[in-house]
């Protein structure tokens, strides 16, 4: 597959996004809520669906340009264990839109190496969905590019629910020892890096049951625009923004020493 810069022409506003981002610190991992398909086609008078129809292209944009910048792993938010609280119609209308997407991508997911992976609660879902899933799982899973995670019927506490049942079952065959690392295992993203960059739109601040283990240290952007909307040239924009981040995980991170010799704490007044 061709990359990025491959494919954008200088004249094109997001070759100079994309020549400000520094290849060497890309994020390995983006985690994206996409949001507020419902809004998008409430303020066009359409019905919601046609917003979640809407949605399909963006996902394409953006696993398109993930995977042209050569990223580990993408993990898109579709459906969560809490979207079942919604009318029938809109659900099954989703369903419908899935199978389509699937049907619809796979030779271009082939064709660019990437590997499709299913994460959530999948054996509730319709067997047409179901069965769906598994061709796409099964057709790339020797793709050796981008891993491209949908989660589905996912939820962050269910998955964790699901990892303390794993766990029990495997300590009454053998001793194991229980730390982060025997957790995060048993979890649906086992062996995929934690997400460094996690994204949502529509502009609400919260991560709705979203790989709430996997976020613990995850840089957060939010941005206004409705996930129809959304484009390369917001997807650029997160990573430019994630790159001026300085994280430290509880640490210094890079930060330059500064002084902390014990003598200090004499020169420094106490009550
Ligand atoms: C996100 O858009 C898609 C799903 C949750 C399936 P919404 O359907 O939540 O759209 P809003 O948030 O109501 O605008
Ligand atoms: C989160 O969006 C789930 C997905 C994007 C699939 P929701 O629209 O369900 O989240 P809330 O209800 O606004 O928190
Ligand atoms: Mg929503």
């Amino acid at each position: 597959m061709k990359a990025l810069f491959d494919v954008l022409a200088p004249e094109e506003p997001d070759f100079a996004l994309a020549s400000a981002i520094d290849p060497d610190r890309l994020p390995a991992h983006i985690a994206i809520i996409m949001d507020g398909n419902g809004r998008w086609a409430k303020r066009r008078n359409l019905p919601r669906v046609a917003g979640h129809k809407a949605g399909i292209d963006p996902v394409r944009i953006t696993v398109e340009t993930c995977a042209r910048l050569g990223l580990r792993a993408l993990t898109l938010y579709a459906f969560s264990v809490e979207n079942w609280k919604r009318p029938r119609g809109e659900v099954d209308m989703l369903w419908r839109l899935l199978r389509l997407y699937l049907r619809a991508e796979l030779p271009d997911m082939s064709r660019n190496d990437i590997r499709f992976n299913a994460i959530g609660r999948i054996e509730a879902l319709p067997d047409f969905v179901r069965g769906e899933l598994e061709e796409t799982v099964r057709a790339t899973a020797a793709n050796r590019g981008l891993e491209l995670n949908l989660a589905i019927n996912y939820g962050g506490r269910a998955e964790l629910v699901d990892a303390v049942k794993a766990l029990i079952e495997d300590s009454r065959r053998r001793d194991i020892v229980i730390d982060e690392e025997a957790i995060a295992s048993r979890l649906y993203t086992a062996g995929t890096p934690d997400p460094d960059l996690l994204i949502r739109t529509s502009g609400e601040m919260r991560v709705s049951n979203f790989l709430l283990w996997q976020i613990a240290y995850s840089e957060l952007y939010v941005t206004d625009t409705l996930w129809p909307d959304f484009s390369r040239t917001d997807l650029l924009r997160a990573i430019l923004d994630y790159q001026k981040r300085h994280r430290r995980f509880g640490g210094w991170g890079d930060a330059a020493p500064i002084e902390s010799d014990v003598a200090l704490l004499e020169v420094i007044p106490t009550r």
